[in-house]
């Protein structure tokens, strides 16, 4: 039996929440006892008496951090969350271990283990643990939304007796997940929706949701897992030909073009952004890392000749309910694959584990956030450890 804590976000914005009284109800199942921190769950419309309900034990602040075996929650948990651990305890959240070495140096210093949930592998087994997956979809839903909402025409087309409405034309950069929801709820509005990647697979998928997928003469460089990967100055140059007439004829671009670990591909540039009609809109899902569109300021909506750049961060987080309920299965996926006859321990043969689990035991895993912390490569037995049940 392990004791998960669930601590209140401190992360400004946040209102997400790692369970739910569902989860929670899951867990306690699975033989664990569960603690909540007072409000937790509040800014996803989840009440502490719920989670009562469902079993937990509402603590009253976060000192039940040090009596926890597992802390689960949202954001990147911050260096002083991570001091207060219990010896050989887990954490299970986002952590982005290449850009967030402070925390990794805390975990490595209290013999403590991160389960990264933005380091699961693409694979069939882990999509019901991938909480990239379940956000991301959210965001290119809530996308439209906006844009929608910022556009000063309607999407779909009408024929009133004052004359016919066009649909509004979308482009999409980017069809990974949330490209392609944002491209069935835009078609759904009645936009007409055009989509551009890289990964020629992608066509297929873009054509069965009723969008246009608009070719780029020339060869690709592949990418690794399913992912993309940066692309050749001819490639690009081509890329941008073509874009810059399509995005012309425009209402909404909607952008989501991202590269693991490596800052946002620039897909829309200034002087096209200049050239767009007055009254364009366009959201960069993208703005955390960097943008997809030159212009972009991150959390910030701002309008530049008359074209409005949406960089919201977080637009998950503005469902926050939908946004909670799924990454809260999620990591409720997770503890109850590493949950053997109501015992927790991390199996570092299993290809989840052994991918998320970027520190164990205070031993740096990720290869390259070991090489940016100036760690020696990890020998190649620790790829390979036995099933350990170990927390
Ligand atoms: P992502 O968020 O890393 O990137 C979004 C999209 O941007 C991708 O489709 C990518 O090809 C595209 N892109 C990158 N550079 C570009 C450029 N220069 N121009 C145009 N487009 C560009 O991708 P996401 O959403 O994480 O999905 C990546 C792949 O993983 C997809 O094939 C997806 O179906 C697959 N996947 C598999 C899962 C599983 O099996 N567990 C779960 C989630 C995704």
């Amino acid at each position: 039996m392990a004791t998960i804590f669930v601590p209140k976000e401190t992360h400004a914005g946040e209102r997400r929440t790692a369970a739910t009284p569902e989860t929670v109800k899951r867990l306690i199942k699975d033989g664990h006892a569960v603690v909540i921190e007072r409000g937790a769950g509040a800014l996803a419309h989840y009440a502490d008496a719920d989670y009562e309900a469902a079993g937990a034990r509402i603590s009253s602040d976060s000192s039940a951090i040090g009596d926890a075996d597992v802390v689960a929650q949202f954001s990147v948990p911050s260096a002083s969350l991570l001091g207060r651990m219990k010896l050989g305890s887990s954490i299970i959240s986002f952590l982005w271990a290449p850009e967030n070495l402070d925390a990794v140096r805390a975990l490595a210093a209290r013999d403590l283990s991160a389960f990264a949930m933005d380091s699961l592998p693409r694979s069939t087994r882990a999509q019901k643990d991938d909480a990239l997956t379940s956000q991301a979809s959210l965001a290119g839903y809530k996308a439209v939304l906006l844009a929608a909402t910022h556009l000063p025409k309607i999407f779909p087309m009408q024929m009133t007796p004052a004359g016919t409405i066009r649909p509004a034309r979308v482009v999409i950069l980017g069809a990974g997940v949330a490209g392609l929801q944002a491209i069935a709820t835009a078609r759904r509005l009645g936009a007409i929706v055009e989509v551009s990647d890289i990964r020629p697979e992608v066509k297929e998928q873009v054509q069965s949701l009723g969008a246009t997928y608009i070719e780029v003469p020339g060869t690709v460089a592949a990418g690794s897992g399913g992912y993309a990967a940066e692309q050749t100055d001819e490639f690009r140059r081509k890329q941008q030909e073509v874009l810059r007439e399509r995005i012309l004829a425009a209402d909404v671009v909607i952008t989501t073009a991202l590269i693991p670990y490596r800052p946002a591909p620039k897909l829309v540039l200034e002087g096209v952004v200049a050239a767009m009609r007055p009254g364009s809109v366009i959201v960069d899902l993208a703005a955390e890392r960097g943008g997809n569109v030159e212009g972009t300021e991150p959390g910030r909506t701002i309008v530049k000749g008359g074209v409005t750049i949406i960089g919201d961060l977080q637009l998950a987080g503005t469902v926050a309910t939908h946004a909670t309920d799924q990454y809260a299965k999620n990591v409720q996926n997770v503890l109850s694959d590493a949950t053997k006859k109501g015992v927790f321990g991390w199996d570092l043969a299993d290809e989840i584990v052994a991918a998320a689990l970027v520190v164990h035991r205070g031993d740096v895993r990720h290869a390259r956030t070991r090489e940016l912390l100036g760690l020696p490569p990890a020998p190649p037995a620790a790829a390979t450890l036995p099933p350990s049940a170990t927390p």
